[in-house]
């Protein structure tokens, strides 16, 4: 992928205003020292969503939403990172610049412009081929449904193509994955005497295309090959039209055929999208995530069917944050859903979908398949068989319930190591003292105030400290102390697909008491003294016990001699401290 420069992004999420941003999509109205609007994500009346200008970052204090205006792109307006950038360039009149990687897109102007033009000609080749409308009739398919997929015919001869673009397009027309060179070095259609179905990209472009025979010659189905546009695994046949009919669908159904597609789109359940023959992978769930909160699965109930499920379920664990769902459904062997709703209807295959297993339950029916855990043996190898699968979990209310699930199902409470330090945070978490490891309060501060990371000490004193989330505050110390420019939203994006983020995003969300006594230099002093005092006890610590062992090395004892009287002096300066706020 071609890289935006980090300066860039930094510098654009200096100048833009998250205000703006948003009220283009969302009239906002200004509370306080806030603006507030009915929250785009959920359905309510009164308004709990808010924009702070201060902090440029949302919050929902309804269902928990919130980001920057560069996450509200992406969430809202389903655009991609690379379209959100633009976006939000535009809003100030910079320009994207690139470094590295894949060419511009500009490049390929060509080969979106011929993939368009042979869409058009096979559409037309459509209408004017009364085999292949009969083919689509005899399958169930209306006029209708021809023309909301776009669907296409692509003659028999091989020449086709050449005749119709002429030899002067014959390189996009190669490039495009339309036409290779036979044998003997002429030029031959690769799709001939086939039904067309165009495959577009998530803004509408035609990628490639998937053919099927008309008839019962092999292979039945071919796609494009790759090319620079098509990517077989990333692509979903079906997601343009889907966004076309319903913008916000409650779930999506995800199938393995385009005639699945198709026929559950003439029968009125316009929400399927198909894999393009191959496993679903990480990068077509983010994709549906995106759009909705719900994706159903539907597989054959055989055996094929069943693996195709559990790959895709193991695809979703790292995703699945909480407020997703994902459900799985089971046909009956021998058919598809193109089958299932011809015969059963649209109520028919509703009543499936509402039956469809939910992931926690296809999980564990899968883990126990063939164990006893009546017998303690079934029951230790349940535990090594889910821990593995639910530690790929994002933290959350689901991941938690998950363990008490395992937990209850093997008679033992377990332990689950959370990447992130500390506990839950709860929703308006202005406890910070009391809900937050030390660790966690100087991150959330510096996310708040980014300049407090100038007054503090330098990181790597901080640095061999044993304790979770160490890494990321010194990381973040030392980012902010090369960047003293950076605000808090830029250093927020900066780990943007890090594990880190969703962690961060939640510390975003505290707000700072108003109180009067409540000053953010003061707090953060004594936070970084707290951590630096848990560093030399733990130093000196390491030293006694190696005093004890091994014995000491010449500069060791003079370095636990320095550590024993700067640790009493730490803990009086500390007493003292405690002594002023006891007045
Ligand atoms: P199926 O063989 O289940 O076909 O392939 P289908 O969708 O039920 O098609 P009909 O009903 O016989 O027309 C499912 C998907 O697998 C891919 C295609 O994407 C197809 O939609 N496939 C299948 C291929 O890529 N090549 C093949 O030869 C067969
Ligand atoms: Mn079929």
């Amino acid at each position: 992928m071609s890289r935006i420069p980090q300066r860039f992004i930094d510098d654009l999420l200096a100048r833009i205003d998250i205000v703006e941003i948003i009220d283009a999509y969302v009239p906002l109205k200004k509370r306080g020292r806030e603006y507030v609007a009915c929250c785009p994500f959920h359905n309510e009346k009164t308004p709990s969503f808010t924009v702070s200008q201060d902090k440029q970052f949302y919050h929902c204090f309804g269902c928990g939403a919130h980001g920057t205006a560069l996450g509200f792109l992406l969430d809202y307006e389903h655009l991609d990172f690379i379209d959100a950038v633009k976006a939000l360039a535009d809003t100030v009149g910079l320009e994207v610049p690139r470094e590295g990687g894949r060419a511009p897109v500009a490049m390929y102007d060509d080969l979106y412009q011929i993939l368009e033009e042979v869409a058009c000609f096979y559409k037309q080749a459509l209408r004017e081929s009364p085999q292949a409308i009969d083919y689509l009739k005899s399958r169930g398919l209306s006029g209708q449904i021809a023309l909301d997929y776009s669907l296409g015919y692509a003659p028999p001869n091989w020449e086709h193509l050449v005749d119709h673009f002429g030899e002067s397009r014959l390189d996009d027309l190669t490039r495009a994955g339309l036409s290779k060179q036979s044998s003997e070095g002429r030029s031959q259609a690769r799709f001939r005497n086939r039904i067309i179905f165009p495959i577009r990209d998530r803004r509408g472009r035609v990628i490639g295309f998937g053919g099927r025979v008309i008839g019962d010659s092999l292979p039945k189905y071919l796609n494009s090959p790759e090319t620079p546009l098509f990517h077989k695994g990333e692509a979903l046949y079906g997601l343009v039209e889907l966004r076309r009919a319903q913008p916000r669908p409650e779930r999506v159904l995800l199938v393995e055929g385009y005639m699945d597609v198709l026929a559950l789109a003439q029968h009125g359940i316009r929400y399927a999208v198909a894999t393009l023959g191959t496993a679903t992978t990480g990068h077509h769930l983010q994709q549906l995530f995106r759009l909705t909160h719900e994706i159903v699965f539907c597989f054959d109930g055989d055996r094929a069917g069943r693996e195709a499920a559990w790959r895709a379920a193991q695809q979703l664990l790292p995703i699945f944050k909480d407020g997703l769902e994902a459900r799985f459904m089971f046909l009956p062997e021998g058919d598809d859903p193109d089958t299932v709703i011809r015969r059963e209807g649209k109520e028919g295959f509703t009543k499936r979908i509402q039956s469809a297993i939910p992931l926690s339950d296809f999980l564990f029916n899968r883990l126990t398949e063939g164990l006893n855990t009546h017998d303690v043996a079934g029951r230790v190898r349940l535990a090594e068989l889910a821990k593995p699968l639910l530690q790929k979990l994002p933290d959350g209310l689901f991941k938690e319930l998950m363990y008490d699930e395992l937990a209850k199902r093997i008679g033992k409470s377990l332990d689950h190591n959370a990447i992130v330090p500390g506990q839950p945070i709860p929703n308006q978490a202005n406890s910070l003292r009391l809900t937050h490891s030390p660790v966690r309060m100087a991150i959330t501060m510096l996310l708040h105030e980014p300049k407090l990371a100038q007054q503090a000490a330098p990181p790597a004193a901080l640095n061999n400290l044993d304790l979770p989330g160490i890494q990321l505050l010194v990381e973040i110390l030392e980012t902010l102390r090369s960047n003293p420019n950076l605000n808090s939203v830029s250093l927020l994006e900066r780990y943007r697909g890090s594990e880190y983020y969703r962690y961060l995003l939640q510390l975003m969300s505290w707000r700072p008491p108003d109180s009067e006594a409540f000053d953010l230099t003061v707090e953060f002093r004594d936070v970084i003294a707290m951590l630096i005092n848990k560093a030399l006890e733990q130093r000196t610590d390491e030293l006694l016990a190696k005093e004890r062992n091994e014995g000491l090395s010449p500069s060791e004892r003079g370095e636990l001699r320095v550590l024993l009287t700067r640790k009493t002096g730490i803990l009086a300066t500390s007493t003292e401290k405690k002594d002023k706020s006891a007045l």
